[in-house]
């Protein structure tokens, strides 16, 4: 098979939902397809019942076209385009985030009578990749947007918060919850009012992080009765079930370090490499291993993916990149002519498959 790839561990994917929905037992789970939105894992994911979230027309269409129910489908972005909320109200989708007093405008004119949720500013260290800056309002602002809501006819229906991809602070959501409670308070019992505890539940890459059953443990004394609960996972679902193979263009020594070139590197696939996550690698390849700066295939100095333990390699020889299941594929871009990887969804043990050439 043609370099790079992603293959998809399908009995992994199932086997986090599972582990989602035995340790949020009351949670409706919606899938964020950013993370990875690879068609045969949406019919995955659609056929084991999960709800999806969605951000723009290019997601919707992808939903639409597997006759996917609007009902299980939410639109956790604070600021979407006029013409997706658009589309999405007349598919039938009635769930949107918003976080200002201009998007409530927006939705009340473009999508009207809708449910609608708030987007809490929270606080995101520990988290790898954070996502507050560009969103969120604080308690009081939220209160008082949800209050602006019912006047504008729409009907406010909960809160959401993102602690900020690759968390591995529990506290962070703990202070999440806590923030919500200052608003749910007013708004419990005036009808369902959902509790979005969002994405960010972190996975394994080279170092351990808390599991998603710890994590619920953790929080569990703070879900208030009574509200909707819902997560909006990306990485956790599809992280690590995917197996990146590249292979080996070249190697050299520079300034007294080796180099090693691989056919996918920051602009074809990995580009949270230099946001701080580090992949591991593996090679098959036995004998004498050394430090190796790993770099992508492009004339880009920043197509650089990091430092790995590794053997010596051959042109043409295979590297495997762990835990590349989740924004790689949908970060992917084709500059400088080298193309994303092409995706399979595999069942069964995936370190067979691996020899796959
Ligand atoms: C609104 C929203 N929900 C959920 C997610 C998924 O987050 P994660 O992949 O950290 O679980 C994201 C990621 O950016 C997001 O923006």
């Amino acid at each position: 098979m043609r370099t790079p790839f992603l293959l998809m561990d399908e009995d992994m994917v199932v086997s986090r939902y599972q582990e989602f929905t035995e340790v949020f037992k009351e949670a409706q789970v919606f899938y964020s397809l950013k993370a990875n939105p690879d068609g045969n894992i949406i019919s995955l994911l659609n056929r084991l019942g999960l709800g999806f979230e969605v951000s723009s027309e290019g997601e919707l269409d992808l939903f639409i076209e597997r006759g996917i129910p609007p009902q299980r489908i939410i639109s956790s972005n604070p600021v979407k385009s006029p013409s997706f909320i658009q589309r999405a109200k007349e598919y039938g989708m009635d769930r949107f985030a918003f976080d200002s007093e201009e998007e409530l405008s927006k939705l009340s004119s473009l999508a009207p009578r809708s449910r609608v949720y708030v987007r809490l500013e929270v606080d995101n260290t520990g988290s790898e990749w954070p996502l507050t800056r560009k969103f969120g309002t604080p308690p009081e602002r939220a209160s008082l947007l949800l209050r602006r809501a019912r006047e504008k006819e729409l009907i406010p229906y909960g809160i959401t918060f993102h602690v900020g991809s690759q968390c591995v602070n529990i506290l962070a959501f703990r202070k999440a919850i806590l923030k919500a409670r200052e608003v749910l308070g007013e708004f419990k019992g005036q009808g369902p009012f959902m509790l979005n505890l969002g994405g960010g539940f972190p996975i394994t890459y080279r170092d351990p992080v808390p599991s998603i059953s710890q994590i619920a443990r953790e929080i569990k004394d703070l879900i208030p009765e009574g509200v909707e609960l819902a997560v909006e996972p990306g990485r956790a679902l599809v992280g690590e079930a995917g197996i990146m193979v590249a292979s080996v263009l070249g190697s050299r020594i520079k300034d007294g370090e080796r180099w090693l070139y691989l056919d996918v590197g920051v602009f074809n696939g990995l580009l949270e490499s230099i946001g701080g996550i580090r992949y591991p690698l593996f090679s098959s390849k036995e004998g004498e291993r050394g430090k190796w700066i790993v770099a992508g295939p492009s004339c880009d100095s920043m197509d650089t993916i990091g430092e790995a333990e590794l053997p010596f390699l051959e042109v043409g020889d295979k590297v495997h990149i762990g835990s590349a299941g989740a924004y790689t594929i949908s970060y992917a871009s084709h500059f400088n002519g080298f193309p994303p990887p092409k995706v399979y969804l595999r069942k069964g043990p995936i370190k067979g498959n691996l020899d796959l050439e």
